[in-house]
């Protein structure tokens, strides 16, 4: 069975997609961590930045290996190295480039190969799993989103104001939203579920409850 989970930044989709795959016993794909993986690559690179089939090259010839909680770019283990700020900002390179993104679907796609799985991020239910038993649109509102990025953030010992992370967070929301392939919407088939007001615990346990009469519906 494929569970997508798709949505904005913020909007507490990693931990509790994990925490979902866990809960069920499905595996974990998050594809954000591959398009930050190809980014690492391009980022040591330098680009070419205004060369996007040399981009789309650079992706090709990387190697990518996920598992549940470790990412390899050609065998080293980069999970730590995907997450700078410096990766984040240069991003829309290679996710607005489509050959990059047709690579990386195929691969989302052979990693979930006869399993059942969770996968994560902005167009698993409507491009990379268009024929997903279960696929739910997570959001929140982007003052909550942006709070709850603050605290995290916090909590790693950086400080930041609210404001400074909404005006972040709304242009990577635009970006993701307005990109020609792939662009962050929700499935004509996808349960949107709006997370304001709720614990991380409680979205899952909700997530636990549609996953499974989603899945008796598909097996009866
Ligand atoms: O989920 P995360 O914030 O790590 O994703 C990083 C970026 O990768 C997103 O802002 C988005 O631009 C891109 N992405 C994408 N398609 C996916 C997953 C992530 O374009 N399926």
């Amino acid at each position: 069975m494929i569970v997508t989970l798709d949505g904005p930044a913020g909007a507490g989709k990693s931990t509790i997609a994990r925490t979902l795959a866990d809960r069920l016993g499905f595996a974990f794909l998050d594809t954000g961590a591959m398009y930050r993986a190809v980014t690492l690559a391009a980022v040591r690179n330098q680009g070419p930045w205004d060369d996007p089939t040399g981009l789309a090259e650079l992706a090709q010839g990387c190697q990518i290996e996920m598992d549940e909680s470790v990412v390899r770019l050609n065998g080293e283990d980069v999970s730590k190295l995907i997450r700078t700020s410096e990766v984040t900002s240069n991003i829309h390179y290679l996710a607005d480039n489509p050959a990059v993104r047709e690579r990386l679907v195929e691969l989302q796609r052979a990693f979930a190969a006869g399993k059942d799985i969770v996968s994560e991020g902005r167009d698993q239910g409507t491009v990379a799993f268009p024929h997903a038993e279960c696929k739910i649109f997570l959001t929140a509102s982007p003052e909550e989103r942006a709070k709850r990025r603050v605290l995290e953030l916090q909590a790693r010992g950086e400080q930041i104001s609210v404001e400074e992370v909404l005006e972040q967070q709304n242009e990577r929301d635009h970006r993701d939203s307005s990109r020609d392939v792939g662009r962050l919407e929700p499935a004509f088939d996808a349960i949107d579920f709006c997370t304001d007001g709720m614990s991380p615990e409680e979205v899952v346990e909700r997530l636990v409850a549609i996953v499974s009469e989603r899945s008796l519906r598909a097996n009866g």
